[in-house]
């Protein structure tokens, strides 16, 4: 089991905002118990990055609009800059780093690569978790549901049309080329 310790890097303007509450909270995260003691103001994507140093779940707007750091928590995409560390006790948790399986990439992540649905990369963690999750509600997803399915994604590069053609790749089983 991993154990890890408070940590959090917002700085109270005010010291008697400052909080030394700790509360110890158990979850899984991509396979592994994980025990950890958080700030009650931590948040979810904090603890993922700051603590647990899974930094593939990336922070964009930390206003719960960009998508980027998107995971999935028990089984549903979840954005994790909009949710307390507190509120994941007892979840299971999965970010990019625990979607391949066996060192092979998810159909999705080769999807990506294949169509060349990403640019920069910025939001590509998020973009796939989310493209996960809709072919799994929706496995038959139209073009026009794909869209609308990542409507919660921004890709700041604004390659939508490799990021729709990638899931569209992934949903029609084909093998992927790119080595
Ligand atoms: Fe969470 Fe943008 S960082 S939605
Ligand atoms: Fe750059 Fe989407 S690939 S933000």
């Amino acid at each position: 089991m991993l154990a890890v310790a408070a940590r959090t890097t917002r700085t109270a303007q005010n010291p008697l905002e400052e909080s030394n509450v700790s509360i110890s909270i158990s979850l899984t995260v991509n396979g592994r118990a994980v025990q950890a003691s958080v700030d009650p103001r931590t948040l979810l994507v904090q603890l993922i990055r700051e603590q647990l140093q899974l930094t593939g779940t990336h922070v964009g707007c930390d206003t719960a609009q960009c998508g980027a750091c998107t995971v999935h928590m028990n089984g549903r995409a979840v954005k994790a800059c909009s949710m307390l560390a507190l509120q994941a006790q007892g979840a299971t948790i999965t970010t990019i780093e625990g979607l391949a399986t066996g060192g092979e990439m998810h159909p999705m992540q080769a999807a990506f690569r294949e169509c060349h649905g990403l640019q920069c990369g910025f939001c590509t963690p998020g973009m796939v978790m989310s493209a996960v999750q809709l072919l799994a509600d929706n496995p038959k997803a139209s073009e026009a549901e794909i869209r609308e399915g990542l409507e919660g994604n921004i890709c700041r590069c604004t390659g939508y049309h490799n990021i729709v053609k990638a899931v569209q790749f992934c949903q029609s089983g084909k093998q992927p080329t790119a080595a």
